[in-house]
């Protein structure tokens, strides 16, 4: 495997299903198939999981006794993250951050605050809505609070400047789905990703082209505009390949 010399903790069923949607398939004339990343099986699932994966593996080769993370209200990393440092048995802060304008208490209060609150993290707030450094600088200011107290704790960073260790989970997913798509004999023309921080991407497409597979892959973004979100892929598809030494 492309990624065994990283220190990484079991946290996903996997491999994950790769399924035919035969309706919309059918709707539109042509073969569409799924990997099913929802049944990572981790708190609901998700793609979150294979990259937490990675990021534990290496706060606790380092270690790190505590995560801290950062994300939106509703994010499903900050759900994910707060799941993960319970079954590896780390204590968990996260930040919430005020990045959209909605004040219905259904958004701050259910889905995934909710549960984070009954996993029991320590919760706080960002007040700014789209500031990546600030919102990591302030979990690094508490990382040194905690530091003074005699905790060792291990930031996962939101900005693109950071090592991305969690798009590892997506190198390691390409060859998953190489694997299956060999063994059950269909040969795709595209792929298409979800693209947010970029790791997904990044890393999942890092890996094909690692595993010599030329297949175009194609990225639909949840929160930026095309330019900006190809500049963080570049940018973060480099810093995978510098650490993977590739
Ligand atoms: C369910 C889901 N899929 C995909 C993404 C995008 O993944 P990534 O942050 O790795 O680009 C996100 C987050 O933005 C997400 O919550």
């Amino acid at each position: 495997m492309l990624t065994s010399s990283f220190p990484s903790v079991n946290l996903s069923h996997k491999p994950t299903p790769l399924e035919r949607l035969d309706n919309l398939s059918d709707d539109y004339q042509t073969n569409i198939w799924i990997k099913r990343d929802d049944c990572t099986g981790l708190a609901f699932g998700g793609n979150k999981s294979r990259q937490l994966e990675y990021y534990i593996g290496h706060a606790k080769s380092l270690g790190a006794d505590t995560l801290l993370t950062t994300g939106a209200i509703q994010s499903n990393h900050v759900r994910m993250t707060v799941a993960a440092a319970r079954k590896t048995n780390m204590d968990v802060e996260v930040q919430l951050e005020h990045r959209v304008d909605r004040d219905q208490v259904e958004y701050h209060e259910s889905g995934n605050p909710f549960l984070v609150k009954i996993m029991g993290a320590k919760i706080h707030y960002y007040a700014v809505g789209e500031d990546e450094d600030g919102a990591d600088q302030a979990m690094i200011d508490r990382a040194e609070v905690l530091k003074a107290e005699g905790k060792n704790p291990y930031v996962i960073p939101l900005s693109n400047a950071n090592t991305p260790y969690g798009a590892l989970g997506y190198v390691e997913a390409a060859e998953e789905t190489l694997q299956q798509l060999e063994s059950m004999g269909i040969q795709p023309e595209r792929f298409i990703v979800p693209t947010g921080s970029a790791s997904t991407h990044a890393g999942f497409l890092l890996g094909l082209r690692a595993c010599g597979c030329q297949i175009p892959v194609q990225g639909i973004c949840v929160r930026r505009d095309a330019a900006s979100q190809k500049k963080r892929v570049i940018t973060k598809i480099q810093s995978v390949s510098k650490l993977m030494n590739l």
